[in-house]
């Protein structure tokens, strides 16, 4: 019985080998090991045995399947790795692979002006700043010299967020909360121009949109005037649309400026587009950020983003840079 108990141990090696499936080993050890297999047949006859013959038998048995029961393991263990490595395989995804035939995307008309104008005044010399979309009262309103109760808050419609006091912390209605931001973490000279997102509480139609962009330009340095102001407007106009585009000043009012103006820059078709306000930084301004009017003086504007793109791309309605429609976007 010994020799038969030595032959199936030996002969099982190489069947467990041959498993080429999870399934297929299950099989194979039960066909050695399970009901009705040829060591499970020995194992009933051992009873049969005087007490020594059992004994060497049964621990002859014991090896054969423990043997059996390691080698299906090691074999369980190969099969399983295989088929972890066979999913991974067929899962894989390349994230860096490039498609030929497929347009990966592009950024949008907007986020192209930002870094275009970006470029535009680095080259100026000029760096860029960012402040936050959720503002409080004291940065979008009252250090640029907004009144408690002045009008002026009126002009810009503002959507207010539920935090603090009423009316205390606001989604910025403008990017001139960030001029203070800037001159809050600064002394002159400061050369910054500042894009970013604006909300205003308005109904849109083709030439307003409730959420847009604005880029903001300060200077604070000694010596600043007025003419810094119009030359500055006037470069950034013709290196954004070309040679043949200038831009007016026209007298206007803000708090944070005076004297304020607003700017228009001409198409070449002789036709004028308002583009944002301008005008040198109030004193009030310079003083609620912790700098010397006495000493320094600057000049500040801001402007629409989306409609400076839109006139430069023949976009008639600005609506259209908010919609999802690939067959806009893609022509930019
Ligand atoms: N913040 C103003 C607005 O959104 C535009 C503006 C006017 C910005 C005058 C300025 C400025 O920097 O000096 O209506």
């Amino acid at each position: 019985m010994i020799d038969e108990i030595r032959r199936i141990q030996a002969s099982s090696g190489s069947q467990i080998a041959q498993a080429s499936t999870l399934d297929g080993l299950a099989e194979i050890e039960r066909s050695l090991t399970g009901k009705g297999s040829e060591l499970l047949g020995l194992k009933k006859g051992l009873g049969a045995l005087s007490p020594d013959e059992r004994r060497e038998t049964g621990l002859v048995m014991n090896e054969a399947s423990e043997a059996i029961k390691a080698a299906v393991a090691a074999r369980r263990a190969e099969l399983e790795a295989e088929a972890q490595l066979a999913l991974a395989q067929a899962e894989r995804l390349d994230l860096t692979e490039v498609r030929a035939d497929r347009d990966a995307g592009h950024l949008h008309l907007v986020t192209q002006t930002i870094e275009e104008l970006e470029d535009v005044f680095v080259g100026l010399g000029f760096h860029v700043a960012e402040g936050p979309e959720v503002e409080d009262d004291w940065h979008n309103f009252t250090a640029l010299n907004f009144g408690q109760y002045h009008p002026a808050r009126d002009m810009q419609d503002t959507f207010f967020v539920g935090l603090g006091g009423p009316r205390d912390v606001v989604m910025r209605t403008h990017t001139s909360p960030v001029q203070i931001r800037v001159m809050e973490g600064q002394q002159p000279p400061i050369y910054s121009v500042m894009p970013g997102r604006v909300y205003r509480n308005e109904a849109t139609d083709a030439t307003h949109l409730a959420v847009f962009h604005q880029l903001e330009c300060l200077v604070i340095d000694r010596g600043i005037t007025f003419a810094h102001l119009a030359g500055t407007i006037d470069r950034f106009t013709k290196a954004y649309f070309g040679p043949g585009w200038t831009s007016r000043l026209r007298p206007s009012y803000f708090p944070f400026t005076e004297p304020s103006a607003e700017f228009d820059i001409q198409r070449p078709d002789g036709t004028w587009l308002e583009l944002g306000g301008c005008g040198m930084v109030h004193p009030n301004v310079l003083a609620n950020c912790g700098i010397d009017p006495e000493e320094f003086s600057g000049f500040a504007f801001g402007f629409g983003l989306d409609r400076l793109a839109s006139t430069r791309h023949g976009v008639t309605d600005l609506r259209e840079l908010a919609s999802t429609d690939i067959r806009f976007l893609e022509q930019f």
